[in-house]
Order: structure tokens, then C-alpha cells, then sequence
């Protein structure tokens, strides 16, 4: 499977960046360490530390600082889903129940600003501004992004361009700051950074369109997550807002009473619209296309095994089912 291909070629790197999470986790408050180690033990895929690492590789970086700011990213990324679950009210995350499940609300948003901040910590010590720089504009943005989704919440009538904002912020924006900083870190000329963050906004968007598509396509047992979860909040992402635009006045009915009450109560019929209507397969579609355009901008760096990863991890991001 094409995680475990990709395992190999980082898979030394990789080793490096668990220590520095480990390492950097510490804390002498117990509450910090178990709600963080249980946050990070439960695993996760590492994505987007395999893209800084991945960004740095191709663009034939020798150091350690990837090792760095590979942490620093999966960091900003387990403080955002600490929060994420906490607004939410999600009760299941990597097949485990949520920290604030186990810990309660108070302790996951706390022990999330701790882990955001240590992120921060990290990063002034690759002391670089530029880098600095685009670790605190990507983690403004992904909370301008969570804001705008909370605004959204219950509106039937959001459309596609409003949507993708939302994922572009929330979720892409890290992508694309973990793609620009394994450029900037190589000292690769400024068309690669460029072809790089490109390629990040492009797959984080392919990824977060299959992740709202997996909430209704996929099976809690494999994605490790409750299947629903977006709709029980009223969160119209995009097989929804397809429905009420494409599909039958009865089909568009059905999914505009669900989002309006956000009670996750019509799942099944919910459902069964998304699926005659198409809207999966055009969900699918516009993330496969999101895909090809991260494909596209790395025909601007030079091929190397790294390139050929970035290629296919643009395709797991669409093929996958977790
Ligand atoms: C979950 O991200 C949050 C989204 C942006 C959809 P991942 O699916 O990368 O989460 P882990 O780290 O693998 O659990
Ligand atoms: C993930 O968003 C949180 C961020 C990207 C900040 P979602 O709420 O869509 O992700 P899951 O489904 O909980 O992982
Ligand atoms: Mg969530
Ligand atoms: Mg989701």
C-alpha cells in the first residue's frame, strides 16, 4: 500500500521526527502528558510531516531542520483537531474515543494551547523569519477558517465557492505551509517554492473534499471517526450542498431540513439522497480534480524519488478510505 512505500523512503526521517515529538511533548504538568500523549499515541496518518519532509527531500535538503518543522506541523495539526473534537463534539477520533470524550472540554482546549505554543517555541529555534512567517499566517488562517465553518453552521443556502474557502483555510493552508517550508528551508529558488506551496493547497484541498465525502461514503470502523458527525452539526460541505443545488426538489428538501435542524436525526434519508443524486460522484470528482492540479504544479521541480512520492500521495489522498 502506498503509505508503506512512502514509509520507506522517510521511514530514517521519520524515526527522527517521533523523537522530536516525544521529546518536545514534555511537560512537567501530568495533565499535559497524558492528554498530549494520548492525543499523538493514538497515531494518525503524519501527512503533513511526510510533506515537509518529502518538500525538503526533493528539493535536496541536507540538515535537520525538517526533522523540526515536520514536528512543528504535526503539532499545529494535533492542537487544531483538540479543538476541532471540542467544537464538534465529536466522541471518536484515530478509532479512539476523543480526548475531550476522556478528559473533558476544558482539559483538550487547554492541553491544545499548550501543544500550539510549543509549536512556537520549536520554530523560533530554526530561526528563520520567512519560516516564522509562514507558520503564523497558515495557523491564523486555519482558525479563520474554523471560525467561518462555525458561522456556516445550519445555512442550507452556502454555496460551493463559500465551502471551499472554508477547506482552503481550515485545512489546506497547512498543506500549503508544509510544502512551502521544505522549499524555503533547501534555499530552492522562489518558482519552486512557489510549485510547492501550490501543490500543498491543491492536496490539502483534494484531501479535506474526500474527508466531508468519507463522513457520509465511508465506515466509522475504518475511518475512525463517527460516520454523520458533519451532518449531526449542520455542516453543509459538499454532497450537501450539491444535493439542495442538483438534486430533486424531494432530495434537496430532505437535506435542507437536515442542515436547518442540525440534528443529524435524517441521517438514513439524508443518505439515500446524497447517493441517487450523484453527489458523491461529483464530490469525488472535484477532489480528483484538486489532485491533478497538485500533480500539475510539480512538474516544476526535477524528478527525483521524492517527486515521485508527492505524485503518489496526491493519489492516496483520493483513493483513500481512511
Ligand atoms: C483530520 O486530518 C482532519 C482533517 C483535516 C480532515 P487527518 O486525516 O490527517 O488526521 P490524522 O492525523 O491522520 O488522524
Ligand atoms: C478538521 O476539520 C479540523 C481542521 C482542519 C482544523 P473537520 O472537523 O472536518 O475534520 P474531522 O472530520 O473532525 O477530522
Ligand atoms: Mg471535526
Ligand atoms: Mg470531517
Amino acid at each position: 500500500m502506498f503509505l508503506e512505500k512512502l514509509g520507506e523512503l522517510l521511514a530514517t526521517d521519520m524515526q527522527a521526527v517521533d523523537r522530536v515529538i516525544r521529546e518536545q511533548l514534555h511537560s512537567d504538568v501530568v495533565l499535559i502528558r497524558q492528554v498530549a500523549e494520548y492525543i499523538i499515541g493514538g497515531g494518525g496518518k503524519r501527512l503533513r510531516p511526510a510533506l515537509v519532509l518529502l518538500s525538503a527531500g526533493a528539493l535536496g535538503y541536507r540538515g535537520t531542520a525538517h526533522h523540526t518543522l515536520a514536528a512543528v506541523v504535526e503539532f499545529i495539526h494535533t492542537a487544531t483537531l483538540l479543538h476541532d473534537d471540542v467544537v464538534d463534539e465529536s466522541s471518536l477520533r484515530r478509532g479512539r474515543p476523543t480526548a475531550n470524550t476522556l478528559f473533558g472540554n476544558a482539559a483538550s482546549v487547554l492541553v491544545g494551547d499548550f501543544v500550539y505554543s510549543r509549536a512556537f517555541q520549536m520554530m523560533v529555534n530554526v530561526d528563520d523569519m520567512r519560516v516564522l512567517r509562514v507558520l503564523a499566517d497558515a495557523t491564523n488562517v486555519i482558525a479563520e477558517g474554523e471560525v467561518l465553518q462555525l458561522m456556516n453552521c445550519r445555512n442550507a443556502d452556502i454555496n460551493e465557492a463559500s465551502y471551499l474557502q472554508v477547506i482552503r483555510y481550515k485545512t489546506a493552508k497547512l498543506f500549503e505551509a508544509a510544502g512551502r517550508l521544505g522549499a524555503i528551508i533547501s534555499g530552492a529558488p522562489l518558482q519552486a517554492e512557489e510549485a510547492m506551496a501550490t501543490y500543498g493547497s491543491h492536496l490539502g484541498t483534494a484531501f479535506q473534499l474526500i474527508d466531508d465525502l468519507l463522513d457520509y461514503s465511508g465506515e466509522t470502523g475504518v475511518i475512525g471517526k463517527n460516520v454523520g458527525d458533519d451532518l449531526a452539526e449542520g455542516k453543509a460541505t459538499l454532497p450537501l450542498i450539491r444535493v439542495m443545488r442538483h438534486g430533486s426538489a424531494e432530495e434537496a428538501a430532505v437535506v435542507r431540513r437536515a442542515v436547518e435542524t442540525g440534528d443529524g436525526a435524517d441521517l438514513e434519508a439524508v443518505l439515500a439522497a446524497i447517493r441517487r443524486s450523484g453527489a458523491l460522484d461529483y464530490a469525488r470528482r472535484q477532489a480528483e480534480a484538486e489532485a491533478g492540479a497538485a500533480c500539475a504544479a510539480l512538474s516544476a521541480i526535477p524528478p527525483t524519488p521524492y517527486r515521485d512520492s508527492l505524485l503518489q500521495l496526491a493519489s492516496f489522498a483520493v483513493t483513500r478510505t481512511h
